[in-house]
């Protein structure tokens, strides 16, 4: 039994080391790195991290990196752009792969990350994007638009590939010459002017965000998960505090969605007409999870 027992414990810790670090809003993007680490924690030893929580100094101690973010207006969320400037370029190269999960197109937004990358001696080996549910589509459009409420029908064979992939680079070394970013896409001009209408619209809306204060029950739940800091507490200090519903505050905050999507009492809206629309909280994003692995 002894025996076995360190024979076990040796393998384990002779496994190739794989970060998945993510950037997700409403539970797209976190879901199917979810489904990533279930599927590649069989032959590695994989750490699955926000981004907006990762300490960075420890970026050097894995073998191999997966980067998943979702697309907003065409391009990487702020959030992951943010992450990867803040990174030093590193001493020695290191492989990865770039997911971008997307709600209908997904424009350069992998592009542009994997060119970022390279900036940080990361290389790109391989890419994959993934179309979910939109996390911004269910919001505003009919409910019978089912694909909205959905992975595409690749979406495992797509995970299965890019785990075939993990496993041929991972031993690899780091070469120039395995980078494989997705061409330039000739139509986004056009994509550009979407952005711009796009990109203005959200924007008022972001500003529009706020708290129905019948439905809140203050849970903070909404302050707790906001990665950007976005919602605050209201109470007023002293012996007997007054509580009121969380404030917001738009500066920094990105329409990722998520304090819309997590609120269990539709407490949280941009405008009267979203209240009662579908949310994309734990136990949707869950059960799509299970019907992935099962
Ligand atoms: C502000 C915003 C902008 C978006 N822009 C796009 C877009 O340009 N193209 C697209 O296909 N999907 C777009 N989407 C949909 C998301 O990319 C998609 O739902 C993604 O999987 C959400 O992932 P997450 O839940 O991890 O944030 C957008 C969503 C939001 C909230």
């Amino acid at each position: 039994m002894g025996i076995y027992s360190k024979g076990t414990s040796n393998q384990y810790n002779d496994k190739k080391k794989i970060l998945i670090a993510y950037h997700s809003g409403s539970g797209s993007t976190r879901t199917i790195c979810e489904v990533l680490k279930e599927k590649l924690s069989i032959d590695f030893n994989v750490e699955l991290h926000s981004v907006c929580s990762f300490d960075k100094s420890l970026l050097p101690k894995f073998d191999f990196i997966i980067i998943g973010f979702p697309t907003y207006h065409c391009q990487p969320s702020k959030s992951i752009m943010e992450f990867v400037d803040s990174l030093s370029p590193l001493e020695t190269a290191k492989n990865a792969v770039v997911l971008a999960t997307y709600g209908l197109y997904s424009g350069n937004s992998i592009r542009i990350l994997a060119k970022e990358l390279l900036k940080k001696n990361i290389f790109a080996v391989n890419y994959l994007g993934i179309r979910g549910p939109a996390s911004d589509g269910v919001l505003m459009a009919p409910s019978w638009l089912s694909f909205m409420f959905n992975y595409e029908k690749s979406c495992l064979t797509k995970i299965e590939y890019t785990v075939d992939m993990v496993k041929k680079f991972i031993k690899a070394k780091p070469l120039q010459a395995n980078v494989k970013i997705p061409s330039y896409k000739w139509y986004v001009p056009l994509n550009n002017i979407l952005r711009f209408f796009g990109e203005r619209s959200y924007e008022n809306l972001k500003e529009s965000i706020s708290v129905d204060a019948h439905r809140c029950k203050n849970c903070g739940l909404c302050i707790k998960s906001c990665d950007r800091q976005c919602w605050s507490n209201n109470e007023t200090e002293g012996k007997s505090p007054i509580k009121t519903t969380p404030s917001f505050n738009c500066q920094n905050c990105e329409f990722c969605l998520r304090c819309i999507h997590i609120c269990p009492y539709r407490g949280i809206k941009f405008n009267d007409k979203m209240i009662e629309m579908p949310r994309l909280n734990k136990k949707f994003y869950d059960d799509l999870k299970k019907r992935l692995l099962k």
